[in-house]
């Protein structure tokens, strides 16, 4: 049942704000952040001095996010990983180590694989899952469920989102047990991540819009994707999410390395899809992306710009403009990677393929 759209993953984009607040809710209880299992002591948590996030595909990307949040909250040094590489390459872990291991399925078995090489060295682990009783939160030290619910598309979308509340949801956690925030602060970091579902209904109204330029996109031969910052995980998870399901060549850059490589590749006519952050939380991160667009443009690219309402400054060098509301810059992810997931999907379709299940690939990886 596909509730009525042309694919599965349509609904599940769309079910994004409930994920949203379900993986909030029940978290933030008489002034202090939650999370669902511990057998980890305030002591402990105090005394974590590095953090590891290890994940694969769309959740390494979410845990990319947590670095942005966890270094700005807490003041503790954060590596993120791709689970198949961090346990062949001999990590520094110790007790004071937190691995974050990030899992929809909570079966992939790189993830469960770094998770046991934590534990040998004696780090501790907390598990991100989205499902209940998985092997990697049984063998975690600390388990926060995402509440997105069952995901059919083989490509991750709400539970990427969830994954990114539940991320920040630790960082207040470790923030608050560290000291490193005011209680009021995590109060109003909650409350702001709180208004977050609100926020993805609002950018909803740009999936027609989206749809209708995936279809016109449907013919070019690749896509490149750059953010600055927060955007720059969105976009790698912007071209992750057409290669799997358009089968087409898509690159995620940071924005600032256009000019040391990527920028030869730009031609005639080559979309490129730009994640722009906020005009004035951001002001010179945008002034910078503003030259870039420009100098991108100048060469022959179409510019399709996911930007901030109200960001006129951009306006000119878009040749398509999607605006999505304006939220705290560490929570923009939430609103910024809705049209690229539609993106995707839409141009998955208009080039005949099974969106929700793409060739070649299965949702849950239980093997290295
Ligand atoms: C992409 C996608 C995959 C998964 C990855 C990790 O759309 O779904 O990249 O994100 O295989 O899966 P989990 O989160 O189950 O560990």
């Amino acid at each position: 049942e596909k509730g009525g759209h042309d694919y599965f993953m349509l609904k599940e984009i769309e079910e994004q704000p409930e994920a949203l607040e379900n993986t909030l809710r029940g978290h933030f209880t008489g002034g202090s952040v939650v999370l669902d299992e511990r057998r980890l002591t305030d002591q402990d948590l105090r005394d974590i001095d590095k953090v590891f996030v290890v994940a694969c595909g769309t959740a390494y990307h979410s845990g990319l996010l947590a670095k942005y949040a966890i270094e700005h909250w807490c003041r503790i040094p954060v590596e993120v990983e791709l689970a198949s590489e961090f346990r062949y390459r001999d990590p520094v872990l110790g007790r004071d180590t937190l691995v974050v291991a990030i899992s929809q399925s909570g079966e992939t078995a790189d993830t469960l694989e770094a998770v046991r090489h934590a534990r040998t060295q004696r780090a501790r682990v907390l598990a991100i899952c989205n499902t209940n009783g998985a092997q990697i939160p049984r063998e975690s030290d600390a388990v926060l469920y995402t509440h997105a619910g069952p995901e059919i598309g083989v490509a991750a979308t709400k539970t990427f989102l969830a994954q990114i509340a539940a991320n920040y949801l630790v960082g207040l956690a470790l923030a608050q047990a560290r000291g490193t925030k005011y209680s009021d602060e995590v109060a109003r970091e909650f409350h702001e991540l709180a208004g977050m579902p609100e926020a993805v209904r609002r950018t909803l109204s740009t999936v027609d819009q989206v749809r209708e330029l995936g279809r016109d996109m449907a013919g070019s031969k690749a896509v490149l994707f750059l953010g600055r910052h927060v955007g720059y995980p969105v976009a790698l998870e912007g071209a992750l999410k057409l290669k799997e399901l358009a089968y087409m060549h898509a690159e995620g850059f940071a924005a600032g390395e256009l000019k040391h490589g990527p920028i030869a590749l730009i031609e005639e006519g080559l979309p490129v899809v730009v994640v722009m952050p906020s005009p004035e939380g951001r002001a010179l991160l945008h002034a910078k992306l503003v030259s870039n667009i420009r100098e991108i443009q100048a060469r022959g690219a179409r510019t399709i710009v996911i930007a901030e309402e109200g960001d006129e400054a951009v306006r000119p060098f878009a040749d398509e403009l999607v605006e999505v509301p304006s939220v705290p810059t560490l929570l923009q992810p939430l609103v910024s990677t809705i049209p690229l997931q539609v993106l995707a999907a839409e141009i998955a379709r208009a080039r005949g393929f099974d969106v929700d299940k793409p060739r070649n690939l299965a949702k849950s990886v239980t093997v290295e």
